[in-house]
């Protein structure tokens, strides 16, 4: 029991284990994860109806979205953005590793009969001959990635895109880090059975990497049968850092917002928006 705690209670190094299919793909998880999405009122895996709706208004206007524009979704989920996009003439490619995620935006696009290619794959494999005016990837996902898993993914955005393409993501603040404190808890079906169907027991320990600007939180599910770690990382930007990862991917940014709809930038905001093109 005391080495069982010992283990649960371990702090890891940053970035050291990558679970994230864990928590998109598995079987149980992932329809809790799929009814969070679609779930207009609420901000769990994506955010509510009405904020998406005016994020693509301005991503239409600022981005000239029309007839042809390329558009590629990386962590597209259930296709909210794509479809919508779509809706105003782009041909989107929609890339998410939740089978259940895809299936149902594929579904919605054949209904629609709308222009967009999905793809069951981790985003991060993902190599393609198309060339696309816009790379999305929407709620912070990049925050979830290592440092040289988002390297690696810049250098893929700069290779996909045309000469005169823009990536448009979001990314968790230095504020945002500064509300998050080093817990250990623990409670039966945690999360209100989210991470099984069966009895379990979860603990959470949340882990804070001053230095390095990263939050762990380490979940550790104990069933009859098994017990697994679920890693969720995520890292915590200040501009100037997301700029200098952006530079050293040769782009260069062209500006900064508070959200993914063009609100004014501000560095109490939580999290924190950026376009960058080519260099
Ligand atoms: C926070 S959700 C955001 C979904 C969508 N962008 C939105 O805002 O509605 C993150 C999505 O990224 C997907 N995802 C996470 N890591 C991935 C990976 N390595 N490869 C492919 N998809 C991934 C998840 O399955 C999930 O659908």
């Amino acid at each position: 029991m005391f080495e069982e705690l010992e283990r649960v209670n371990e702090r890891p190094e940053p970035f050291q284990f990558y679970t994230a299919s864990d928590l998109w793909t598995d079987e149980h998880t992932s329809k809790q994860m799929l009814s969070f999405h679609l779930n207009e009122a609420i901000d769990v895996s994506s955010r509510n109806a009405a904020f998406i709706n005016r994020s693509v208004e301005w991503i239409v206007s600022t981005f000239n979205i029309g007839m042809g524009t390329k558009i590629a979704d990386f962590g597209c989920g259930p296709g909210l953005y794509a479809t919508r996009l779509a809706e105003r003439g782009a041909g989107v490619t929609g890339i998410d590793f939740s089978e259940r995620s895809i299936e149902y935006a594929k579904a919605v696009a054949a209904r629609e009969q709308l222009n967009i290619s999905y793809l069951n794959q981790n985003y991060l494999e993902f190599e393609t001959e198309d060339r696309f005016d816009l790379v999305l990837m929407i709620m912070c996902d990049f925050c979830a990635l290592s440092p040289a898993q988002r390297k690696g993914l810049l250098n893929k955005f700069h290779k996909i895109l045309k000469p005169d393409g823009s990536v448009f993501l979001d990314v968790y603040s230095l504020s945002a880090f500064e509300q998050r404190e080093e817990t250990a808890t623990y409670e039966v079906n945690q999360l209100n059975g989210f991470w099984s169907p069966n009895k379990y027991y979860g603990f959470l320990n949340i882990f804070k990497y001053d230095e390095e600007k990263v939050v762990l939180d380490k979940y550790t599910i104990i069933e009859p049968e098994c017990t697994r770690q679920v890693y969720n990382w995520l890292q915590y930007f200040a501009p100037e850092d997301l700029e200098r990862e952006f530079e050293e991917a040769s782009f260069s940014v062209k500006g900064f917002y508070s959200d993914v709809a063009g609100t004014p930038y501000d560095r109490k905001s939580s999290e924190f928006a950026v376009i960058a093109n080519k260099a």
